[in-house]
């Protein structure tokens, strides 16, 4: 690693080396995290909920935890690394907690396959969504666990003192119109309906006394095995130097630009309040483009773990499936199924956002009202 570490990585190390010491007053500062999205940020409602899931079964969970714990990686999301470098808990997933106390440290609520959108808009496209779960069902379960709370005092404390992650989500919403075969031309019209989903809800989270809302961004699309092998035989043109779809990559991009005009509105609306953008494309583009310089192998748009191909990834044969393999050493690896990153990516995700939004944050801005 040594001749090949760049300054851009010892930048990054010195980042992750501060945390401890930014631990301690960031402890103090939030209670816990309120986490909304999808299966890039699953800790366990799919398997609490169901007991099953794509993530509930080896190897999922080989290289942190140990066992599958209904995360889809091999071991911690982006935001476990966030809420452990904060000094947090992890977050109770909403489908695993009953009472007050349970959500005490945090809730999360994102949920695997879930959409931004509802059955509705799926409805009038003429599409089916793979489960029938929105932003509008979080919505309904931040809702409920504001009720266990108790008083509007109680309600307000919970939220107050804990930091809002968003997102990503939106992934599905693209992913079920592409596997019907829709055009790009489709697909992008959707943007603005997902932004505005997530406006919609981080609007209600805010209401009810949220204070520090982090939106993650669009991960680049064009660069995920899963999106590779749909797309496959298109004719669709790939980046000279990356090999990344170039119009999914395009994809990405319009809906993080509308996620951060959307964030722009939501802070002139909201004075006081501290709603940052995190970009998580950028950090994912780069070990894509220089794997090495990040520790991982030459190969960035390949899984770890699934079927066969250019892609090691099929459509049928998914990790965790009988008899398919992962391989030797995920933390080469940037994907972890072909949909999912790996611990490795996601450590390096975290410290991205972090550096971006959190600890970029002057303390005031930051802090607490004393109430
Ligand atoms: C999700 O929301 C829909 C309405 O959009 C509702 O019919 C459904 O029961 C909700 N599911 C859960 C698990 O909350
Ligand atoms: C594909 O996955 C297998 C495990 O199923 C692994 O042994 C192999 O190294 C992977 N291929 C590439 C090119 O990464």
């Amino acid at each position: 690693m040594a001749p090949l570490a760049s300054r851009l990585f010892l930048v990054a190390a010195l980042a992750l080396a501060l945390l401890p010491a930014f631990s301690a007053a960031a402890k103090a500062r939030y209670t816990g995290v309120l986490s909304f999205g999808d299966s890039l940020a699953d800790t366990g409602n799919e398997l609490a909920r169901t007991g099953g899931g794509a993530a509930s079964v080896p190897p999922y969970g080989e290289t942190f935890f140990g066992r599958p714990t209904g995360r889809s990686s091999d071991g911690r999301l982006v935001l476990d690394f966030i809420v452990a470098a904060l000094g947090m808990s992890y977050p109770k997933p909403y489908f695993a907690g009953e009472a007050a106390a349970d959500f005490q440290r945090g809730v999360n609520f994102a949920f695997s396959g879930s959409t931004a959108l509802g059955p509705e808009f799926f409805k009038s496209r003429g599409l089916t969504p793979f489960v029938p779960l929105s932003l509008a069902n979080q919505t309904a379960w931040f809702k409920k666990v504001l009720q266990l709370a108790g008083s509007v005092h109680e309600q307000r404390k919970l939220t107050s003192k804990s930091l809002v992650m968003m997102g990503e989500i939106g992934i599905n919403d693209y992913l079920v119109a592409l596997m019907a075969k829709r055009t790009g031309e489709e697909v992008r019209t959707f943007v603005p309906h997902i932004v505005g989903a997530i406006s919609s809800l981080l609007t209600e989270v805010i209401g009810a006394g949220a204070r520090t809302v982090v939106v993650r961004g669009m991960i680049p699309l064009g660069c995920q095995p899963i999106f590779l092998v749909l797309l496959e035989g298109t004719g669709a043109d790939h980046g000279r130097e990356t090999g990344c779809l170039t119009w999914l990559n395009d994809l990405a991009k319009l809906h993080n630009r509308a996620l951060m005009r959307m964030v722009s509105d939501l802070r002139r609306a909201h004075p006081g309040r501290a709603i940052l953008y995190a970009d998580q494309y950028s950090p994912v583009a780069a070990i894509v483009r220089s794997p090495r310089k990040y520790g991982f192998g030459d190969r960035p748009l390949v899984a770890c773990c699934g079927g066969s191909g250019t892609y090691n990834f099929t459509l049928t044969t998914f990790c965790g499936v009988p008899g398919v393999a992962a391989c030797a050493d995920p933390s080469k690896y940037v994907s972890w199924d072909g949909i999912h990153m790996t611990d490795a990516a996601n450590r390096n995700v975290a410290g991205a956002v972090l550096r971006s939004t959190i600890l970029r944050q002057p303390l005031d801005k930051v802090e607490l009202a004393s109430s």
